[in-house]
């Protein structure tokens, strides 16, 4: 996740303009700002690469996330299936628009499992999110086909998979809406921001006008626009759309290292016989964020982090115990505890502290992840992959 590693005149040059026009705004000046539309100009690439018909930039991934919700339609007491390995943005949206997050298991891609989906839906699903983890994919054909005959609305979090690909096609656009962040720690960033992908005008235009108190944009007097809904304000600025705009300009670079870099590791990791690999549905698609594998069993997956924690080379995460990433330290969400009162009544949420995800757990707990660099040179990357065999074979 390297956006932040490549910072350059490129960045530098997209700001400049912004800050020569004075118009930080995404929307109206248009004489003063001279034809400098930087929001306007990153969502036109990502609709290039990801070939779909609309984007529209959100000021984080989490904001993209619950426009993308709302503009689908998805509300108070409305069910949302959603795995238990995800950042917790996810659930966080889910919840925010009044929705209850249904937990279903994920299997060995790390994402989640269709199967399991048929355990949990009820008449009261809306809608699935997988969370293509770590840079690859969810089985998103099966999981997109139980949408289909469940009638279920498919929304995608691929914020951490930005420019990865399932037989061709962009991750995150199979269902109603995909959604991508571009925090500091992903693999293009814009500071903070956050996009919505979409072939469905409608979606398109609910979640425009929500990610800005409902606005129509009509017209060039904003006082006169029309208030299509309520909504809020999730508005990028121009500065950081452009900061993205450079940064997907190098998003070929960035993935095309990542994978020379993850090839490199693996290849080296595959002789050794205590771990395996992650599952990946289309290897040629996967973005290369990130390379991860199985340990045979908890304790042996503890005893490789002691030793990766012993050789201090850093950029592994073992997320079963992870506060952010797994549920099992989501204490919050098993208390429901936040600030206000949450929008459904507390009647419709399941009790999550008992929730049994033994499926997950089981793989969490075998689960390690080692974060691949851009920077590294070929000495480095040579030294790091020699400890991580050492640590992983000495186990
Ligand atoms: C899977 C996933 N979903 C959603 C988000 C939220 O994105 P943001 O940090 O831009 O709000 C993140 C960020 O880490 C994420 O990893």
């Amino acid at each position: 996740m390297p956006g932040f590693e490549i910072f350059g005149e490129e960045e530098k040059q997209e700001i400049n303009d912004v800050i020569d026009t004075g118009v930080l705004f995404r929307y109206g000046f248009d004489a003063q700002r001279k034809g400098v539309w930087k929001a306007r100009s990153f969502e036109a690439c990502l609709c290039d690469l990801s070939d779909v018909k609309y984007a529209h930039l959100c000021s984080s991934g989490t904001a993209a996330l619950i426009t993308a919700l709302a503009a689908s339609g998805i509300g108070a007491g409305d069910q949302v299936i959603v795995p238990p390995f995800t950042f917790i943005a996810t659930i966080e949206a889910v919840l925010s628009v009044g929705a209850v997050p249904i937990f279903a298991d994920i299997d060995e891609t790390l994402c989640l499992d269709s199967d399991s989906l048929y355990k949990v839906v009820t008449d009261k699903t809306k809608a699935v999110i997988p969370v293509h983890m770590c840079g690859s994919m969810a089985q998103i054909d099966k999981i997109k086909e139980f949408c289909d005959k469940e009638n279920l609305i498919l929304i995608e979090d691929a914020c951490q998979s930005i420019g990865a690909r399932f037989n061709g096609k962009a991750i995150g656009t199979f269902g109603k809406a995909g959604v991508f962040s571009f925090d500091p720690v992903k693999t293009i960033t814009c500071g903070e921001g956050g996009a919505i992908i979409t072939n469905d005008e409608e979606i398109y235009l609910a979640a425009e006008a929500y990610a800005d108190h409902g606005h129509d944009h009509i017209g060039d007097d904003r006082g006169k626009e029309n208030a299509l809904y309520l909504g809020t304000n999730y508005r990028i600025n121009e500065l950081n759309a452009a900061v993205g705009l450079a940064q997907l300009k190098k998003l070929d670079f960035i993935l095309k290292k990542q994978k020379e870099n993850k090839g490199y590791i693996k290849n080296a990791l595959s002789n050794i016989n205590n771990i395996t690999f992650r599952q990946i549905p289309d290897e040629k698609g996967d973005s290369a964020t990130f390379l991860s594998f199985f340990a045979q069993d908890e304790a042996s997956a503890l005893k490789i982090v002691d030793n990766l924690n012993k050789s201090g080379i850093g950029g592994y995460f073992y997320w079963y115990v992870n506060n952010w990433h797994y549920i099992k330290q989501w204490k919050h969400l098993k208390s429901l505890k936040a600030p206000n009162k949450l929008t459904a009544h507390p009647d419709k949420y399941p009790d999550y502290s008992s929730i049994n995800l033994k499926v997950s757990d089981n793989i969490m707990k075998r689960t390690i992840s080692i974060q691949i660099k851009l920077g590294w040179s070929q000495t480095e990357l040579a030294d790091y992959t020699d400890k991580l065999v050492e640590a992983i074979k000495a186990v």
